[in-house]
């Protein structure tokens, strides 16, 4: 995720702000740039890669100035190179800015502006958006990036600097994380306190629509129509280490909880209410296209994979096409039929998993069309395949997907809502499945709020050192992605069966000491589920089920519950994994194990 560093005050700016960016690389970040303003105009350095790559190309002609903002990028909009690095300037080179988030209404600014003779360097939205603030600058940067803001649509934490006003940094908020640094005639404004804690403990916490002015004076903060507004000064009892996991024991924990808001993000821009159907341009196929292709190779490996399996449920049910999953691994050696007429995609939340990587480089070579669906930007998959959407989940810093898989389910079933309604669903079905898409982030949230009833659960895994996950249909991948978290970070042996298969060998394992997770929503398959919980009950088996809201039938079955809100039986997978990753997450815990570094593994497999 972006960090933001902004200063006002008497010591020189361009250190400060590099040692503020330092405090958040933890966040995850391709590129960084620094702007510092004084009497003669604005310095602008950036550079793509680590920090040390500005500071190597600083050194020893740090910019002058007692005034600047700071950025690290998670690149968004277009690959993490310099010129796509912030800060971005207007048409005139006066006015810097630099932004976390994503401008919705960027290409649509983008276009009027050009018409008007504005001409662009970079790909990025933020460039867009410090136009904007340059072409209703009159003079009062205040009011211009008040005028500015008012026309954008999305989510946006920004810093802007003019090199007309150089005693005058202006911020706002959106969506994206901004707070204000008060301290001894001097000020800060960041997206993360941690950048702020070795200057001052004292801050103000922007609310979204509101934007801060600091001067040397002090702050002032205003809404979008210059109104103004009085905040609290508040103390930050936290330490460092603690607020760079935003409070969190563990990053697993906190990238759980930040679900409602990184599938937001995922679907961010893509969905067409009125239409009924989604836009992901960025696959670079026309709806006929799409529709051509004979049928579809997913290839990924690890939770990627089983969101893929997710995926095959649902392009098949929806879209009427024959899907395949396969392992990267297994295809790449397996002489695979693959064509012209074959569209590959790739799930990868790295982008840089090698098993995949060399599936999608054997299927293009064999001729197929390639998709990527990834999260981190700019990474090889996302530059080797011929289209693809990026998940925009946010950086993933455990070692246990969670969120990624989330974002990689809804970026998967917005690509089965075009290629559906292009072939087989009504406008009518594409504006239902919308609509439950867009209930899903709030869905979530609901079961995060529960959290507390899953650590409960989680006793119930004391002194076990096997489990059995069962699902049907497409909850059969979230129980094997619940039993890949399981293992992975408790050490549990665990493994993820379709229920009706249990019979055909797995129930010799059950006996009371055998605790077996049954993923049983109110869907298609519910009484065949309920059979095969009984055939567990039968065995002495102990039933951990998870269920809809106000399933009694199930409750008087199993040992313990934990229910979850109903959706499309297509969309489960979004919300009954959540529980299961924070009840791996409270049992490992429990155990004493490494939850963001569990043994053996790496968090990018970048090897055979
Ligand atoms: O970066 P990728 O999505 O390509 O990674 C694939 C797997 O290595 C990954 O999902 C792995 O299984 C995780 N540890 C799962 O939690």
């Amino acid at each position: 995720m972006c960090g933001i560093i902004g200063y006002v005050g008497p010591r020189p700016a361009a250190q400060l702000l590099l040692d503020g960016l330092k405090r958040m690389e933890y966040r995850g970040y391709d590129s960084a740039g620094i702007a510092v303003v004084n009497g003669t105009g604005v310095t602008i350095e950036k550079a793509a890669g680590k920090l040390s790559q500005l500071e190597e190309l600083v050194q020893g002609r740090l910019p002058k100035g007692t005034l600047g903002i700071g950025h690290t990028r998670w690149a968004t909009h277009g690959a993490p190179t310099s010129t796509n690095a912030h800060p971005h300037t207007d048409l005139l080179g006066r006015i810097a800015l630099i932004h976390n988030g994503i401008i919705e209404n960027a290409g649509a600014i983008r276009t009027l502006l050009e018409k008007r003779g504005h001409t662009f360097r970079s790909e990025t939205d933020t460039e867009v958006l410090a136009h904007l603030v340059g072409s209703l600058y009159q003079g009062d940067l205040e009011e211009a990036v008040a005028a500015a803001l008012r026309e954008v649509d999305g989510a946006y934490g920004i810093a802007v600097v003019s090199a007309d006003e150089p005693d005058v940094l202006v911020a706002a908020r959106k969506g994206s994380p901004l707070i204000v640094g008060v301290g001894d005639g001097e000020w800060f404004v960041a997206s993360d306190a941690s950048a702020l804690l070795e200057h001052t403990r004292s801050v103000i916490y922007l609310d979204d629509g509101e934007m801060v002015v600091l001067n040397r004076q002090g702050y002032r903060v205003r809404d979008l129509q210059v109104r103004r507004i009085t905040k609290a000064v508040n103390q930050i009892e936290w330490d460092l280490e603690t607020i760079e996991r935003g409070g969190y024991e563990h990053f697993m924990l906190k990238e759980i909880f930040e679900q409602p808001e990184s599938l937001a993000n995922t679907l961010r821009g893509h969905l067409l209410d009125e239409e009924g159907t989604a836009r992901v341009t960025g696959i670079n196929l026309s709806d006929d296209e799409l529709a051509g292709f004979d049928r579809v190779v997913i290839t990924a490996c690890g939770t990627s994979w089983h969101s893929g399996l997710i995926g095959e449920y649902m392009l098949e049910e929806l879209a009427r096409m024959p899907v395949e999953v396969e392992y990267a691994s297994e295809f790449r050696y397996r002489n695979p039929v693959v064509d012209a007429a074959t569209l590959v995609i790739g799930i990868s939340q790295s982008g840089e998993t090698a098993d995949t990587l060399a599936a999608l480089r054997e299927a293009k070579q064999r001729g197929a069309r390639t998709l990527g669906l990834v999260n981190v930007v700019g990474s090889t998959i996302a530059r080797e395949v011929q289209g693809g959407t990026y998940l925009h989940a946010g950086p993933e810093v455990g070692v246990a997907s969670t969120k990624a898989f989330t974002s990689q389910v809804a970026a998967l079933a917005l690509i089965t809502l075009r290629l559906a309604r292009r072939r087989s669903m009504s406008i009518l079905q594409g504006r239902q499945f919308i609509q439950a898409l867009r209930a899903l982030p709030d869905q979530i949230q609901r079961i995060l709020d529960k959290a507390d009833e899953v650590r409960q659960l989680a006793t119930l895994f004391e002194g076990k050192r096997n489990a059995l996950y069962l699902g049907r249909g497409v909850n059969f991948p979230v129980a094997l992605e619940g039993a890949l978290k399981l293992k992975e970070i408790s050490y549990i042996h665990a493994e993820g069966y379709p229920a009706a298969e249990m019979k055909h060998g797995p129930i010799a394992l059950i006996d009371e000491s055998m605790p077996v997770v049954v993923i049983a929503p109110r869907d298609a398959v519910h009484a065949k589920i309920v059979s095969n919980i009984e055939e567990v009950r039968a065995r002495g088996g102990r039933v951990i089920a998870i269920t809809s809201d106000g399933d009694g039938e199930i409750a008087r079955l199993a040992e313990a519950t934990f229910t979850i809100p109903e959706t499309l039986d297509l969309l489960t997978p979004i919300l009954s994994v959540i529980p299961l990753q924070l009840f791996s997450y409270y049992v490992a815990v429990a155990r004493g194990c490494n939850v963001d570094q569990p043994r053996n593994l790496a968090k990018s497999v970048t090897v055979e």
